[in-house]
Formats: C-alpha cells, sequence, structure tokens
C-alpha cells in the first residue's frame, strides 16, 4: 500500500474511542499496518472499521497497559501478528482531577499509574524490539497541563504526569539517538473526547477554554492524530525530543 507510512508497523494505544480511533483510522489510510488495544472490551469494532476502508489493523483487549503484564502481552501480540514495529504511539491515559485541598494521594497515585507508568511499560517491553528493528519513532500524548495551572479543573496529578511523560521522551530521545529511535511528544489543549465531553455540556466551559486560545473552536481528534502521523512518519526525521502543541495557539496566548 502506497502512503506516508507505507511498509510501516504502528501500535497505537487506546484505539477504542477519541484521538486513537481516529489515529488507527488515519495511519492506515497512509499504508500502516495497526495495533491496536484497548482496556475497553468494545474496541475490537475499532479494527472493523479499519478493515472496512481497507486497511490492516489487528487489536487487543480488553488489556490493561498500566500494569507491566498488559504491556508485554501487548508487545508479543504486535510480535506474532506483524513480526516487529516500527512506530509506538502512547495514547491511552485516563486522568483523575480533583482541587488541591481535595485531591488524596489514591487519586494522584492511580493517574500517575494510568497517565505515567502506561507509557513506561510499554516503551520498557517495545525498546529492544524497536533497537532489533533498526530504529523507530515513539510518539506521546502529553498535554498544555504540563505546561500551567488550570483555575477551571484540578490538574495536580494531571499536570504531574504530563510533565513526567515530556521529560521521561527527552530521556528516551537521547538514549534512543544511537539506535535511530526518535521520540516526541504532542501537548493537546482541548480537544473534543470522551473524556472532554462532558465538561463541554457544563454551561459556559466551551466558551471559556475558547477564550483562552488563539484559533476560536474545539480541537478535534483529527488534529492530534495529523501531528502524531507526522512525528510517526519519516518526515520528521530531524526531530526527537521535541514537543508540539497542538492547543489552537493557548500556550502563546
Ligand atoms: N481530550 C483532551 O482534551 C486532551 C487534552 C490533552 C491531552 N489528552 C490526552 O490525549 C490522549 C487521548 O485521550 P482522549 O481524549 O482521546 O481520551 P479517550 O478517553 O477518548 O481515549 C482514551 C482511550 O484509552 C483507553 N485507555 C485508558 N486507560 C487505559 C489502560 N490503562 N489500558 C488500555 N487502554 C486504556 C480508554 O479506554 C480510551 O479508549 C490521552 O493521553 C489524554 O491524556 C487529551
Amino acid at each position: 500500500m502506497a502512503g506516508r507510512l507505507a511498509g510501516k508497523v504502528a501500535i497505537i494505544t487506546g484505539t477504542g474511542s477519541g484521538m486513537g480511533r481516529v489515529a488507527a483510522l488515519m495511519f492506515a489510510r497512509e499504508g500502516a499496518r495497526i495495533v491496536g488495544c484497548d482496556v475497553n472490551p468494545a474496541a475490537g469494532a475499532v479494527a472493523d472499521e479499519v478493515r472496512a476502508a481497507g486497511g490492516d489493523m489487528v487489536s487487543l483487549q480488553p488489556v490493561d497497559l498500566s500494569v507491566a503484564a498488559g504491556a508485554e502481552a501487548l508487545v508479543a501480540f504486535a510480535l506474532k501478528a506483524f513480526g516487529g514495529f516500527d512506530i509506538v504511539y502512547n495514547n491511552a491515559a485516563m486522568a483523575y482531577f480533583a482541587f488541591v485541598h481535595e485531591m488524596d494521594f489514591e487519586t494522584f497515585a492511580r493517574t500517575q499509574r494510568e497517565e505515567v507508568d502506561i507509557v513506561f511499560h510499554l516503551c520498557r517491553a517495545a525498546w529492544p524490539h524497536l533497537v532489533a528493528r533498526g530504529g523507530g519513532s515513539i510518539v506521546t500524548t502529553a498535554s498544555t497541563a504540563a505546561k500551567k495551572g488550570s483555575l477551571g479543573q484540578g490538574m495536580l496529578a494531571h499536570s504531574a504526569a504530563k510533565a513526567a511523560v515530556t521529560a521521561m521522551t527527552r530521556q528516551y530521545a537521547v538514549e534512543g539517538g544511537a539506535h535511530a529511535i526518535r521520540a516526541n511528544t504532542i501537548s493537546p489543549g482541548m480537544i473534543r473526547s470522551a473524556q472532554t465531553e462532558p465538561l463541554m455540556l457544563q454551561p459556559g466551559w466551551t466558551e471559556r477554554a475558547i477564550g483562552r486560545q488563539v484559533i476560536k473552536r474545539i480541537g478535534e481528534p483529527e488534529d492530534v492524530a495529523a501531528t502524531a502521523l507526522f512525528l510517526a512518519s519519516d518526515e520528521s526525521s530531524f526531530i526527537t525530543g521535541s514537543d508540539i502543541a497542538v492547543d489552537g495557539g493557548t500556550m502563546a496566548n
């Protein structure tokens, strides 16, 4: 298949909904063979969608990637399906929000497990296979929350987690250089998804979010998936250890 990712195999986490689902469809359209996965047992429907559109995708669900065994099972699944992989897109994560005076340690620690450990476990399991492959691209979703506080939402745990994956990515990039492994993050702002749609139903929420942006619309999963596609592809072959904001200009404002 021709395309910007022709010949590549991409592991994408959290393909059951939101940005992960859109990325699976987009990457497959550009010629990648996709290894999807999700903790949600219904996520296999997305593989059917990709195949119906002419793409190639296998999917493992339910799998909990916040524990090592889940990440190892996913890598074994990818090796069995396609013999190796070139792209690891750490999209899946789950954040828990509470303001400082209400944030208990379990909520804080759970967010670290489901936003930081989730990246560590998959990178740890995937790394030797990327080295053996002769290189690859690791793309990890961070957030504007890594760089700014918020009065609107209790970001304490989420900010810490996304700052951690941004810092980890610089280390993956530095150590990966010798193996032709690139690593970059994407920092989305407010993007429409299962995690944000309930917020958007609150009166005034969307207006306040858009008010902080330069570009006056809600971000769509396609905005992030297109950036991930660029970072996954050889078009970004001189980019590593970077973070790309996909936030309608929020951080510039
Ligand atoms: N939506 C936003 O505004 C926004 C902003 C900044 C960053 N992000 C980040 O973007 C990424 C995608 O989020 P989304 O908004 O598309 O959310 P989403 O909830 O629609 O999709 C996330 C998917 O990951 C899966 N998942 C979560 N934890 C998992 C686990 N432990 N094991 C396996 N699968 C798991 C979920 O089941 C879900 O299908 C996340 O990393 C999120 O933190 C989102």
